[in-house]
């Protein structure tokens, strides 16, 4: 029997490409020479971690900010430290990297970016030790990832694979067979997006974001702990909360299954994701199935210090065009 794909997700999730310039093995080169083989390591046994950067467009200051880009430098160096690859280049390189990719494509428009750092080598084996690792990134127009305002969720049969399985922690390509199965269970079975629960039966993440909840006066995350990636949208959220304007209280802990339906808001968040409320789970309805205050006031919060409209945090924005 054909298996029902369900919506064509790939095509309302992600704008057309526009053909421009890719880095590829040190090089500038045009999108459609940033080739690999089909013998490649990266292809067959997804031996490589990767990143997703998002870069806003602000027209009043006709500016290009990249979110924490040397976070998510960061966060890829880390992430090839856990998988024990040797970056080809420094991580100021690759900073720069992305900021000329971005100039070299006349970006003025709201933008992803994916630096993608992986075993390249065409060789038989799946193995880690003695190849060689190139970085190759780039750069699409983005706009909303989700399809909709708000979003029905399930939690997912999938659970979230265990950082001491794959590391979960980090970015691994190969950990995305986790989330793509989950997304392809959620939207066969008519919800827009999975939650994963650990190994142990505790919220974990959804398929490529965080998710926080609102709950008796509080914000409340799962930690870095409980198998999901180290999220620099959620540390963001989490440093806006708690500080003026807003000064909520924002707690890390273990969140039960059953806590999602009895939260008074959910949201999931991440650099596609942004910030996406969940108004249903698992058919109920959360909030009355409204969007909440906590929800668009944190949601407007971090848009406004992302976009660059926001006075301050001037350290989270890198711009392009200055
Ligand atoms: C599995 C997973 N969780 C969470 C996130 C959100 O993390 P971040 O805010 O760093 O983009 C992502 C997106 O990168 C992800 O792939």
């Amino acid at each position: 029997m054909p298996i029902d794909h369900g919506l064509p997700w790939g095509r309302r999730c992600v704008e057309a490409l526009v053909v421009g310039t890719t880095y590829h093995r040190g090089e500038f080169v045009d999108d459609a020479d940033a080739q690999l083989s089909i013998r490649s390591k990266a292809v067959n046994y997804g031996l490589g971690c990767f990143g997703g950067i998002r870069a806003y467009w602000n027209d009043a200051k006709q500016e290009l900010f990249v979110f924490r880009l040397s976070d998510h430098i960061e966060r890829l160096f880390e992430s090839a430290l856990i998988l024990g690859l040797e970056p080809p280049i420094s991580e100021n390189e690759a900073a720069e990297a992305v900021v000329e990719l971005l100039r070299r494509n006349e970006a003025k428009s709201d933008q992803y970016v994916r630096p993608l750092l992986y075993v390249d080598s065409d060789e038989l084996s799946p193995t880690l030790t003695d190849v060689p690792v190139a970085l190759s990134i780039y750069a699409q127009p983005l706009g909303k990832y989700f399809g909709q305002e708000s979003l029905h969720a399930c939690v997912s049969s999938w659970r979230r694979v265990a950082d001491n399985a794959i590391p979960a922690r980090a970015k691994p390509t190969a950990a995305y067979l986790n989330s793509a199965l989950a997304r392809a269970e959620a939207r066969r079975n008519g919800f827009d997006e999975a939650i994963f629960l650990t190994d142990d039966g505790d919220v974990s993440e959804g398929s490529a974001a965080h998710l926080f909840l609102v709950r008796r006066g509080e914000l409340v995350s799962p930690p870095s702990t409980a198998d999901n990636l180290e999220g620099i949208t959620r540390r963001s959220l989490i440093e806006l909360a708690r500080s003026e304007p807003l000064g909520w209280t924002v707690v890390e802990r273990t969140i039960s299954r059953t806590e999602l339906y009895a939260a008074d808001e959910v949201f999931l968040c991440g650099t596609a994701a942004e910030l996406t409320p969940v108004t249903r789970i698992d058919h109920r309805a959360v909030n009355g199935a409204k969007i909440g205050e906590w929800t668009t006031a944190l949601g407007a919060r971090f848009h406004d210090v992302a976009v660059g409209k926001a006075d301050g945090w001037t350290h989270w924005r890198t711009p392009v065009w200055a």
